[in-house]
């Protein structure tokens, strides 16, 4: 008791709806984490223009994301839950941190890889210094700990990258973070293509599952789900990638080890095993889908919440900007 807790930071884009990777990956962890450390969460919606968005749907986007995060069970009487938009630090400290980000080492993420692939028409300037806007939204508050999927290791390195040189030419500015990654669930993979992560760019819908998307839609996507031919339900990435995804959904969903997993569905077959990892989603997520329309229906609530968060997120990270902006030799 007493001891100061550690500080955690992470955040998540509001372009369309949550997926079940967010939520398996990173948000379970984010409530999770509540308990123990001083936690910081974010809607990156600064992040989100560096694909082309529709003004009306990213305001709906904007809200949705953050009533369905309440729902989640991000608590704003635990944790500091703020819209990275309207805490001015963030887009100043990215600016600075571009200056001392190698082209070298941007060129060579892989998120930006794939979506110049995807938005070949709108290679920007900001898609490219995404992670030093990144690294801004961690540094800024000290973070000792960023909960995160497995895709987005390879940003927190380059943010502990960024971190050391500036702290190298001007002593110890920023906390060095760690990533932190889930044991069941870093890495969601698509329901129709097993080796490539759940996301909402998936090109078949079959792929993809929404937290809010209904029961029937979820049974549907799992019935769909591509498996193989050998009838055994058994964790083998390798050779049965869209089992073993749906044995790390299950797992995460009831708490079931691998083991446990391949016992229950014994001698079972796959359509079997397919409707009940449907089913265990469709519970796990019906608390989650409920609370959500009762918080949606409730703007003052939502308001109130974050501009209390906003607040106290622009006060704790202008320290650090202040003092970054010192140390580089700006003037007050
Ligand atoms: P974003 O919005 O793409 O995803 C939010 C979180 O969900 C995780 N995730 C997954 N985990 C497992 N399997 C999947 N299929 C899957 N898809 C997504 C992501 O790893 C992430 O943790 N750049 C970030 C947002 C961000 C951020 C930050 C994160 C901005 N600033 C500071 C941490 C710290 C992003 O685009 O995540």
């Amino acid at each position: 008791m007493g001891e100061k807790k550690q500080i955690v930071l992470s955040a998540i884009q509001p372009s369309g709806s949550m997926t079940l990777g967010n939520y398996l990956g990173a948000i379970k962890n984010w409530v999770a984490m509540q308990e123990e450390y001083f936690c910081f969460y974010a809607l990156a919606d600064l992040h989100t223009i560096t694909v082309r968005q529709n003004p009306q749907e990213m305001r709906k986007n904007i809200l949705d994301m953050y009533a369905l995060l309440l729902a989640c069970g991000v608590d704003p009487d635990k944790s500091v839950f703020f819209i990275q938009s309207h805490v001015t630090t963030h887009a100043q400290l990215a600016w600075l941190l571009n200056c001392y980000t190698q082209f070298g080492e941007l060129s060579r993420m892989t998120q930006f890889k794939d979506k110049s692939k995807k938005h070949a028409d709108n290679i920007n300037a900001g898609l490219f210094t995404y992670p030093s806007l990144m690294a801004a939204d961690i540094l800024l508050y000290q973070a000792d700990k960023v909960p995160v999927g497995a895709d987005q290791m390879q940003h927190l390195e380059l943010t502990r990258n960024i971190a050391n040189r500036f702290n190298g030419l001007y002593g110890n500015v920023f906390k060095i973070p760690e990533g932190f990654v889930p044991k069941d669930g870093a890495r969601v993979m698509s329901l129709q293509t097993p080796t490539s992560k759940m996301s909402k760019s998936d090109t078949n819908i079959n792929g993809c599952v929404y937290v809010l998307d209904k029961p029937e839609v979820i049974i549907k996507k799992f019935k769909r789900a591509i498996t193989d031919n050998d009838a055994e339900v058994r964790f083998d990435i390798e050779n049965k990638p869209g089992i073993s995804n749906l044995m790390t959904i299950y797992s995460a969903v009831t708490g079931l080890n691998t083991e446990q997993i391949e016992k229950e569905f014994a001698g079972k077959g796959y359509g079997d095993f397919k409707a009940s990892v449907g089913e265990a989603v469709i519970e796990h997520l019906r608390p989650v889908q409920e609370k959500y329309q009762q918080i949606i229906k409730d703007r003052a609530y939502m308001e109130e919440t974050w501009k209390k968060a906003d607040a106290f997120a622009q006060n704790f990270s202008q320290r650090t900007l202040d003092k970054a902006m010192k140390k580089i030799g700006y003037i007050k």
